[in-house]
């Protein structure tokens, strides 16, 4: 019997990919893996030892002797670090400012891969980051390019903070995921890219529902095949 397919749903900042990763592994009785969130585990690591983030050398160590566990929880996925449950902690502002320096450097990224490929092995995943479809899961049965305007995204982002009792301004969280697009494009390894054989979804007008309906359309048209 098939063990499942393998969905890989890149995308820029705040795209909603982890929304529909959630729905679409539910769904499929699959494994939900966050990518972000192990780059950002890494980020919030570092930070707390004051470790500089321009030092390849220093996280890619760091990153070695770190142990990073994803799990199903009522959220959607719990990101415990040495044994600390530090989900919360990783979606912090100061994180996210600082973990696309972090995700520049090559001795991390080809460390996180590694881990990211073993955490796939032998299962029905949903993976989304932004190298999923290019460098992590490059024979990915199907394959998903998430994209929104800017402004729509930095909405989406802005009702999701209050919804954490988190404050933020519209304009601040424009610039923000903009900058964060620039970075995590513009890098010389695995840059945020959309694979050729990706399908391209725009959801700047689309319901949560309805792209999580085009997504499962287009898995259960791959696991037909
Ligand atoms: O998906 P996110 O916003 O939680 O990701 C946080 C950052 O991590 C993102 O700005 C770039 C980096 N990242 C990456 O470089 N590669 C991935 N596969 C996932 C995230």
């Amino acid at each position: 019997m098939a063990i499942g397919i393998k969905i890989a749903i890149d995308g820029p900042a705040a795209a909603g990919k982890s929304t529909i990763a959630k729905m679409t592994a539910e769904k499929l009785g699959y494994t939900y893996i966050d990518t972000g969130a192990m780059y950002r585990a890494l980020t919030h690591k570092a930070l707390s030892q004051s470790i500089d983030t321009t030092n390849g050398e220093e996280l890619k160590s760091l990153l070695q002797e770190t142990e990073i566990v994803l799990l199903p929880s009522k959220e959607g996925q719990a990101v415990i670090v040495d044994g600390m449950d530090v989900s919360e902690e990783i979606r912090s502002q100061q994180v996210t400012a600082h973990v696309s320096a972090v995700a520049i450097h090559t001795g991390v990224r080809e460390l996180m891969v590694e881990k990211q490929r073993q955490l796939a092995e032998g299962m029905g995943v949903v993976m989304d980051g932004r190298d999923i479809g290019t460098a992590v899961l490059p024979n990915a049965e199907l394959k998903i390019f998430m994209t929104a305007s800017v402004e729509e995204r930095a909405m989406r982002r802005h009702i999701e903070n209050s919804r954490r009792g988190m404050i933020s301004s519209l304009d601040n969280l424009k610039v923000e995921i903009s900058e964060r697009d620039r970075v995590d494009s513009e890098r010389e390894v695995s840059p945020l890219r959309q694979a050729e054989d990706a399908v391209l979804i725009d959801t700047t007008s689309m319901s949560i529902e309805d792209v999580a309906n085009q997504i499962s359309e287009l898995a259960e048209k791959r696991l037909a095949l």
